[in-house]
Order: structure tokens, then sequence, then C-alpha cells
């Protein structure tokens, strides 16, 4: 396939996958999603739309997408109120989160919070394998991977060194999959709504995260321009 296929068929996927969000009444936008795929040099005229841009609508609609995920399955699987979610916060499984020290306003490094970000999104990538594989909403899984992996790739472009993102090799990723609890069919339920409802706490700390660094970077252009 030519690059230009590719992109024709990764976007005529995501239009598909956005009809399959509006049959399932999921009320996420995708205007992040379909201009993923566009890069300069297929559309020549686009104007180059900076990182610290790109990563906002990307971030709502994986919010939207895996809150709604989260809740499906709770309903489906478990076949209780919404409410009763917190019945089973007590459930954990140690999955990364955006712990304050390097991301906070007070103590704040924006190259190791935006490696944090990205270690992040690289191990819930992983995780997703497993929610792909147990539950089953297969295509919604595989749309929020691959948005997840596009929000990973944005943030190393705002890093000045990415190279200290290390791609997960095979063997790291079967350890992290193998962790997971899974002995009984109760057990892979659980660990499914664990990883869901994580990844969207994850999500949110990573947007109010980005949007301090982009609000910081911002004010110290205008400082710089006045000066
Ligand atoms: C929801 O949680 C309450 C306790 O918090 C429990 O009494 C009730 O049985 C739960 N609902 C279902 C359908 O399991
Ligand atoms: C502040 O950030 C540095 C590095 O980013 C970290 O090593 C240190 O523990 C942080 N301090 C606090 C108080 O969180």
């Amino acid at each position: 396939m030519s690059s230009t296929q590719r992109s024709r068929a990764s976007f005529v996927l995501l239009l598909l996958s956005v009809c399959a969000l509006h049959v399932t009444g999921a009320p996420c936008s995708s205007i992040g999603a379909e201009t993923l795929e566009i890069s300069g040099d297929e559309l020549p005229d686009t104007p180059k739309v900076s990182p610290s841009t790109k990563w906002k609508p990307l971030t709502n609609v994986l919010l939207c997408e895996v809150s709604s995920l989260r809740d499906q399955q709770f309903d489906e699987e478990f076949a209780e109120p919404k409410d009763n979610m917190s019945n089973y916060k007590h459930h954990r499984l140690g999955l990364p989160q955006i712990i304050e020290h390097d991301c906070s306003s007070s103590n704040f490094s924006k190259e190791s919070c935006l490696l944090r970000i990205a270690r992040g999104l690289q191990l819930h990538a992983v995780y997703l394998q497993f929610v792909e594989q147990e539950y089953s909403k297969p295509a919604t899984v595989a749309d929020i991977k691959f948005r997840t992996k596009a929000l990973a790739g944005h943030v190393m472009e705002m890093m000045k060194n990415s190279k200290h993102v290390q791609e997960l090799n095979s063997d790291a990723r079967d350890k992290l999959l193998s962790a997971l609890p899974t002995a009984s069919s109760w057990e892979r339920k659980i660990t499914v709504h664990v990883l869901l409802r994580d990844y969207h706490k994850f999500l949110t700390q990573t947007f109010r995260a980005l949007r301090h660094i982009e609000l910081r970077d911002r004010k110290r252009t205008a400082l710089k321009l006045n000066n």
C-alpha cells in the first residue's frame, strides 16, 4: 500500500469508528481523531499545527471514549447501578498515575512531567491489550489504543529529549500483562474495570498537566515578547 492509500484506509477506518460511536450513542466527538492521520506532505496547504495544540482535542476524545467504555463494561459485566462503582474503589493494581511531584505547580519540571506522561501512556497502551482480549468491544478498544499511541507521540514531540521514552519490547509487555490478576472470570472482569477506571484517572491528570504546560509556555512567550 502506498502511503496515500494507507492514510486513506485509516481515514475510512476512523470515519467508520465515528459512525459506530453514533450507533452506540456515545457522545464523543472526534475532531482530534479526524485530523490525526493527515500529515503535512499529503495536504501541502494545511498550516502546521504545533504539538501543544494537538493534545487537547485528542485527550478530550480519549477521556470521553474511556469513560463511556468504563461505564458500559460496568453496566454489562457487573449489572449494578453506576453509583456502585465506588464499592470497588479498594481494588487497585498499582497502575501508572501522574503523582504530584514533578507535574505539580509547586515543583514543576516540564521535561520530567512530559516523560512521566509519555511513559504512563506507553504502559496504559499495553494494558489496553488485556481489555481488548477480555472485553467484548475490541473495535472500540482498538480505537482507544490507536489514539493513546498518537497522544504519546504528541507528548514526545513536546519533549526536548524523547529518547528517554524507550519503546517497550515484547518481553517487557508480556511481563506487565502476565502480572495482572486473571485467575477467575470474576478477577478478569474486575481487572478490566480497574484498567479502564485508572486509565481515565490518568488521562484526567494528563489533561491538567498538559494544560498547565501550555499556559506556562504561553506566559513565558508573552514575557519574552514584552521584553
Ligand atoms: C449496590 O451497592 C449496595 C451497597 O452499597 C448494595 O446493597 C446493592 O446490592 C448493590 N447493587 C447491586 C445490584 O448489586
Ligand atoms: C521535585 O522534582 C524533582 C525532580 O523532578 C524530584 O526529584 C523531587 O523529589 C521533587 N520534590 C518534591 C517535594 O516533590
